[in-house]
């Protein structure tokens, strides 16, 4: 993934704008001191030194305003450079994670396959045993009056009693299911992590938007499940999207995690026990139209219009870095000449609906010809 990729090549760096601060800083001293000396040394009637002063501080004051001025631009450009830099550098650590779970997921995919395969063997096989075991026990019921003091039978017997036949009988089919349930779980969600990591090729493909709510929906499970039920609602004809995939998931996953936390944050009032999200993607006129609705806190009027702003957080340190939205909105409007809003009522929940072109007019893009 490479979010804000084009923030890579500044002409300055921080350190940069720091020295040019610096050296301006400098020049205003400078500039001070000529006057002071000027004053001292000179030769001329104490008149004209004070007419000379007059003039001189009066070039000063203006040089000075220019210079604050310059330093007030300098200030703001490394405000945003540094911004850059660190979304640069979130960006970074994403394409690591995800190359990180790309590798785990190849890790886990290779036992979890023969592990399924053995499993589903050994329930194949102890279908078998256990119907040799029931005409076993068949036969032992015929042969027990006939070798009722044969030592042989009693030998049978206390195994059979020791063995719990039972119990065994009931249970082990159950556990042999339960198994393979868990495995094909795992193989979902190792399918999906690897989707979702897949190295982006940062150039537009034309995807089912329904396979990548549900590859994110998966991957983010542990995010929402303990705090709400999560419903999807694609449109059965809903056309494909010439789209950087990767981007999209990343801008569905930021969506979804923020709509856990707001309806985490009212759980806590002990008013539900579980809030409702819903992703609902249709197509709306030229658009695409993506929809993350959830019945979480709100957001109050106060703050609507900064949630976009990159580091705008109301979260702890530690659970919010005020990336997440700037992401989504730099996805949906820069990347891809989309629109972005969110309605929202304080106590009642939030919905984000983000629109992408259907069509993209691009030559450059292949899948956008
Ligand atoms: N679904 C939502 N419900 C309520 N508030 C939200 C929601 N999504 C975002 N916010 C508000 O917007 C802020 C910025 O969100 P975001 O950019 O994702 O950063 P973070 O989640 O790290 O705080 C959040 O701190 C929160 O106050
Ligand atoms: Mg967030």
């Amino acid at each position: 993934m490479s979010l804000f990729s084009e923030a890579s090549t500044p002409g300055l760096t921080p350190a940069d704008y720091e020295r040019k601060l610096a050296a301006r800083d400098k020049t205003i001293d400078v500039l001070k001191r000529r006057i002071a000396q000027e004053a001292r040394h000179s030769h001329a009637t104490p008149f004209a030194i004070l007419e000379q002063n007059v003039g001189l501080e009066k070039v000063v004051a203006r040089k000075t305003m220019e210079l604050e001025n310059e330093r007030h631009e300098l200030e703001k450009a490394l405000a945003e450079l540094r911004l850059a830099q660190t979304q640069l550098l979130q960006a970074q650590k994403m394409e690591s994670i995800g190359q990180l779970a790309a590798g785990i997921a190849h890790e886990i995919n290779t036992p979890t396959q023969y592990v399924s395969d053995n499993v589903g063997f050994i329930k194949g096989a102890t279908d078998s045993l256990l119907k040799l075991l029931n005409a076993a026990l068949a036969l032992a019921e015929v042969a027990r009056e006939k070798m009722a003091d044969d030592p042989a039978m009693a030998e049978f017997d206390t195994t059979l009693k020791r063995t719990k036949i039972d119990f065994l009988r009931r249970q082990i089919p159950g556990a042999l299911d339960e198994s393979l349930e868990g495995l094909e779980h795992i193989a979902r969600i190792v399918a999906a992590m690897k989707e979702f990591s897949h190295p982006s090729k940062n150039v537009k493909e034309r995807i089912d938007v329904r396979d990548v709510i549900n590859t994110t929906v998966t991957v983010a499970r542990n995010e929402w499940k303990y705090v709400a039920e999560l419903e999807t609602n694609v449109a059965d004809n809903l056309p494909q999207l010439p789209c950087l995939r990767d981007m999209v998931g990343q801008a569905i996953l930021n969506l979804v995690v923020n709509a856990a936390h707001a309806i985490a944050d009212t759980l806590q009032e002990g008013v539900k026990e579980k809030g409702r999200i819903v992703i609902s993607a249709f197509q709306n006129g030229d658009y695409l139209e993506l929809r993350v609705q959830d019945d979480g806190s709100g957001i109050p009027a106060a703050i609507r219009d900064r949630i976009f702003d990159p580091f705008f957080t109301t979260k702890a340190v530690g659970k919010g870095t005020g990336q997440g939205l700037a992401i989504v909105y730099s996805t949906v409007v820069d990347k891809h000449n989309g629109k972005i809003r969110c309605e929202s009522e304080e106590g009642v929940g939030s919905t984000f609906i983000l629109q992408f072109p259907l069509n993209c007019r691009n030559e450059d893009e292949p899948a956008c010809k």
